[in-house]
């Protein structure tokens, strides 16, 4: 439809039709199969909303959504379509790794590749949007949907971000890289709309308890959590999804100032502001308002177009326009976002845009999944025992070893006998291998504290498995798989501890006893505490919840089939205790220094390292590089451009990823010890030597003064060039 068209279906649309396009309902009312992603309220809907609600979440299924939408579309009056959305998180029936891992990658292309195959796979489906890319900073492994999140700089969730969307929408890419985007107003028919979330702030939450309050400095807020928001919305997102928390005690869902100010007038976000599940609703309880008909007033009012899930919108916005205490303007500019949306989709042309028949899993999409689970896996550790060779006999032990369980709990559609498991994986590459699951991935009390299933295992598989154990001499190799269970991060899955499950640390224990060859693989939504495995383990790989093709992707990198590539998107704790941490901390006084290591009196534990066990932008390969040549300087027209050589000085090919760091050297405020500005894959061939440019804009280094001015002169930054956040191989000092 033009323009013209559109406005003309907005005047003609009574209230009642307006308002239902402002509700999104779970796809229960519409298919019990739905998958429901969130609580559902006692009180059924009015009548009226199932029959002119805007949107569904949930649903999938070719067939069946073309028969609600063909019985919607013809009985709705003015034959507006529905809109079917959504968690496609990291993948829809093949999955990738969680975003998490997929950050490790540092490819943003081939993140970009993925979500375009997620988008081609849902839209063949019905489904036309997704509630992703989620880009909250995350700092906190206690909080479980940092899995979801590309990790703790908000650098680097802003480029992933931005490629995740370009993927799902199908958005043109301008030949020059990630920085200045065209897009295209139209999503194609095998794209869907992607939505930024969640603004802004969840990534904070108090204690990495989930749903809790957050409380950060407006100046953290705005130079950090925001930041990565600030870059995706150049890539024009159709939604942006408001969160559950508030900020500076006021909620966002209901934030005026946050919603209308900074994202639309300040950012210029002119899409579909959505709400959290029962975001709007749960305003009572957060006790800003006395009931759901203040919560409808104060959401409107702060400018949510659609209301997920909560009884606030539908129970209440008709009465509060027909009192004349919302303009009906009010609700058309809604309606007007949401119908430009359907537009931008093509859904009034053709209600079944991109619906195909069943989801073939296609070797290319295979082959694209295979690619990033090997590129989001990270070498920690590897004491000259990785790669091992195809003949050497080694032992695989752990309970991951014959799992289908690699995926994640946003993984909804997605299906774990898709999956390959590692043992089926060894056999298909005809690797000597003897698979001992050794235990459950958790015991039986974990199991009730997760609500999970421990798959069931005889009395007599254990005991042929004891046997097995005992045969593992102190010159064998094994290769131990270990990790969470699925259910243990995403959302609702806060955790006190970072430890691994019970059981597997009793049985990696009894391995340390016959031999000290080991080599660890932790799967995990998070970072976790991996002191004692790195102590007894030769090598180290963290893989994350890898996907589909997890299995395949593990064994090619422990035999070298693969070279590991990945580097941390989040710092990996010395422990607990030390959480939040990120690479990006404010600078102290009271500095702690290596010098004087016994200095009481400085910022430290008395009983830990101040430092991470493994460092954001860490990971190993199996080569070596070598970065030279680096040479900083400000050009005239504003921008510091920044090069250097990098040559792979091992005897395989590898890729490395040169990280650009700044620090201000003095400021009017205390400010990050350093940022990532700018980073770059490399994929080289033994002895290939080639040179890597960065172009950064002034602007670029600015931050807020004392009374949150922007300033972005009359400061020095050292400009630091390395492989990862505290590794640098040079740096130098400009003046801006
Ligand atoms: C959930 C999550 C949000 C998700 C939505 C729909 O509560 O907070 O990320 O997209 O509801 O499932």
């Amino acid at each position: 439809m033009n323009e013209k068209q559109l406005k003309h279906l907005l005047s003609e649309m009574s209230l009642r039709e307006k308002i239902g396009q402002m509700i999104q309902l779970t796809g229960v009312y519409f298919d019990e199969q739905a998958v429901l992603t969130g609580a559902v309220g006692e009180d059924l809907p009015p009548e009226w909303i199932i029959k002119y609600a805007g949107s569904v979440l949930g649903m999938i299924g070719a067939d069946k959504i073309y028969e609600v939408q063909k019985k919607y579309v013809e009985e709705h009056p003015h034959h507006i379509p529905l809109l079917f959305m959504a968690d496609i998180i990291h993948g829809c029936r093949t999955i990738f790794p969680i975003p998490l891992g997929q950050a490790c990658s540092f490819h943003p292309e081939l993140v970009r590749k993925a979500a375009m195959s997620a988008a081609s796979e849902a839209s063949s489906q019905g489904i036309k949007a997704t509630f992703s890319p989620m880009i909250d900073v995350s700092r906190d492994p206690r909080w479980g949907r940092i899995m979801e999140s590309f990790g703790e700089d908000p650098y680097l969730n802003g480029v992933m971000g931005r490629a995740m969307l370009e993927g799902y929408q199908k958005s043109e890419i301008s030949k020059d890289g990630y920085e200045e985007k065209h897009f295209s107003r139209e999503i194609s028919d095998d794209g869907m709309a992607g939505c930024l979330k969640h603004f802004a702030g969840y990534g904070a939450v108090n204690a990495g308890r989930e749903y809790n309050d957050v409380e950060i400095s407006q100046r953290t807020f705005t130079e950090q959590y925001l930041k990565p928001f600030r870059m995706a919305l150049k890539a024009r997102p159709a939604m942006v999804m408001s969160a559950f928390n508030a900020i500076d005690r006021k909620p966002v869902s209901g934030n005026k100032e946050l919603l209308k100010h900074v994202l639309r007038e300040q950012e210029g976000f002119e899409g579909v502001i959505i709400s959290d599940w029962g975001s709007i609703g749960q305003l009572e309880e957060q006790r800003v308002v006395s009931g759901q008909k203040e919560a409808a007033y104060a959401a409107a009012e702060a400018g949510v177009d659609i209301d997920m899930m909560s009884p606030a919108y539908m129970f209440w916005l008709e009465e509060l326009v027909k009192n004349g205490d919302l303009p009906e303007a009010l609700i058309d500019e809604c309606v007007w976002r949401i119908l430009e949306m359907k537009n931008r989709l093509g859904l009034f042309e053709n209600p079944f845009s991109g619906i195909k028949q069943n989801i073939v899993i296609s070797p290319d999409v295979k082959s694209t999944a295979f690619q990033l689970a090997c590129e989001s896996c990270v070498l920690l550790k590897n004491e000259n025992i990785l790669p091992l060779k195809h003949k050497e006999k080694v032992f695989w032990v752990g309970p991951y070893v014959k799992s289908q369980e690699l995926l994640s709990r946003w993984a909804i559609f997605g299906k774990h006998s898709d999956v390959d498991t590692i043992q089926e994986a060894l056999n298909k590459k005809e690797i000597q291998a003897e698979c001992i699951q050794g235990c459950s991935i958790l015991s039986d009390e974990e199991c009730k504290i997760w609500q999970a299933k421990a798959p069931y295992v005889t009395e007599k598989d254990y005991n042929t498995e004891n046997l097995s154990l005992d045969r593992i001499g102190a010159d064998d190799t094994v290769v131990m798989v270990l990790g969470e269970h699925e259910a243990q991060s995403g959302e609702a899955a806060s955790r006190a501890f970072l430890s691994l499950p019970k059981e597997q640390m009793e049985l990696f224990e009894r391995i340390t006893e016959r031999t000290s060859r080991i080599i660890t693989v932790i799967l995990t939504g998070r970072p976790l505490d991996l002191r004692r495995i790195s102590e007894k383990s030769r090598a180290v790989l963290i893989v994350w919840r890898p996907g589909t093709l997890g299995a395949e992707a593990i064994v090619s990198l422990i035999y070298g089939m693969e070279s590991p590539s990945g580097k941390l998107s989040v710092s990996i704790p010395w422990c607990v205790g030390q959480v939040p941490i990120s690479y990006w901390d404010m600078t102290t006084g009271h500095l702690f220094s290596k010098s004087n290591p016994d200095d009481r009196f400085v910022s430290r534990y008395m009983d830990i390292p101040n430092t991470p066990l493994y460092p954001f932008g860490y990971g190993l390969t199996y080569t070596s590089f070598e970065i030279s040549d680096f040479h900083v300087y400000a050009a005239e027209n504003e921008n510091v451009c920044v090069s250097c050589k990098v040559e792979n000085t091992g005897a395989v090919p590898g890729a490395e990823v040169i990280q650009c760091y700044a620090e201000t050297i003095c400021a009017p405020v205390v400010r990050p010890a350093k940022e990532l500005i700018r980073f770059k894959k490399v994929f080289l061939k033994p002895g290939e030597k080639i040179g890597v440019n960065f172009t950064v804009g002034c602007e670029k280094f600015s931050f807020y003064g004392k009374n949150m001015e922007r300033i972005n002169r009359g400061f020095q930054v050292r400009i630091i060039i390395g492989n990862s956040s505290s590794n640098e191989a040079d740096s130098c000092v400009i003046q801006l």
